[in-house]
């Protein structure tokens, strides 16, 4: 007997993707890498690694280790830059039918413009997403603070065409409700809630740091719970504004979490270091999950924690 599954269907912000579960940003390669093991058709989504103005040669290696709880990188910001994506990536993921979020990161207002003239005028983009931390264009943390998030949002979004989503990714802290309500504000339509952690190791042999960039970030399973908390406290103070959960998604479980907290969908990032299959395994494991909660479609788990939450609380 076939086990009874959910229809993955889900809207992010206007536009209809066939599932939820996504690529984060960075960790599917230029996604011709991930085609050998990945029905990309059925991907909600591929996010490339974030682009800036200017190719960018990276950070030296390595860039990246595991921990015990999950992996720490720096890249560096490695890209080709805006104009070498559009012209050696973008026709190839369009070729085939891949739904594709462009990340962006820009270091001044009028950078971000550019860039965001660049792939709003660009076929085949679904959605831009703007990398707010700073860690990929080596700028400033505009995440941490609300007037400079805020601003960056207003510009890219002013540039975009309106049928393109705009989605503001956002690292957990404690400014998160207040940025998340300023780029919702200037135009942000959506949010990815969930990031890579500030980290750091050293290498007890050679007493140096274990990587050779200067700003790594913790990613993978140890972050899904704070994942979890941060889209938790977006959605009860946005509850109208489609989430992205980002962090430690491995399985259709870690997915339900993140829905239940009040994701619209989920990015995949650190688990297709390992398995890069791992967005359909971890698809086909979320439709079985909903369909075992009589829950037909992923929107109907959105928030749902949350009446749970309210109701201990009562
Ligand atoms: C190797 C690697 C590269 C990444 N590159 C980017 C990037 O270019 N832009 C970005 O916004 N996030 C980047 N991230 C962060 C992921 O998109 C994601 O937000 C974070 O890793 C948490 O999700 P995860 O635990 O599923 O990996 C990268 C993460 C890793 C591990």
């Amino acid at each position: 007997m076939t086990r009874p599954t959910a229809d993955l269907g889900t809207d992010l912000a206007g536009v209809t993707l066939p599932s939820p579960v996504l690529t984060a940003a960075g960790c599917g390669g230029t996604g011709r890498e991930l085609e050998p093991y990945l029905d990309l058709s059925r991907l909600g989504a591929f996010t490339t690694r974030t682009l800036t103005l200017d190719r960018r040669p990276g950070a030296p290696t390595p860039r990246l280790v595991a921990t015990p709880g999950g992996v720490l990188s720096d890249t560096g910001g490695q890209n080709p830059g805006i104009q070498g994506f559009l012209a050696a990536e973008l026709p190839w993921l369009a070729q085939q039918g891949v739904r594709t979020i462009v990340s962006l990161a820009g270091l001044t207002l009028a950078e971000w413009a550019e860039l965001a003239r660049h792939a709003g005028a660009a076929p085949g983009v679904t959605a831009v997403e703007v990398e707010l931390s700073g860690r990929y264009a080596g700028g400033p943390s505009l995440d941490l603070e609300p007037f400079g998030a805020a601003k960056a949002v207003h510009v890219v979004r002013r540039e975009v065409p309106r049928g393109v989503p705009v989605l503001a990714k956002l690292t957990p802290g404690s400014q998160l409700v207040d940025v998340a309500r300023a780029v919702v504000k200037e135009g942000a339509d959506g949010l990815v809630v969930g990031h890579g952690v500030p980290a750091l190791a050293f290498d007890p042999v050679t007493l140096t740091p274990l990587l050779g960039g200067g700003s790594p970030s913790l990613s993978g399973p140890a972050v899904l719970p704070v994942a979890v908390r941060a889209v938790a406290e977006v959605h009860a103070a946005l509850p109208g504004v489609p989430v992205v959960g980002a962090g430690g998604v491995r399985t259709g479980a870690d997915a339900l979490q993140l829905l239940l907290a009040g994701a619209a969908a989920v990015a995949v990032g650190t688990a297709l270091l390992a398995d890069p299959g791992a967005p359909d395994r971890i698809a086909d494991e979320l439709a079985g999950l909903l369909a075992e909660h009589d829950l037909t479609r992923p929107a109907d788990a959105v928030g749902l924690g949350h009446t749970v939450l309210e109701g201990e609380h009562a």
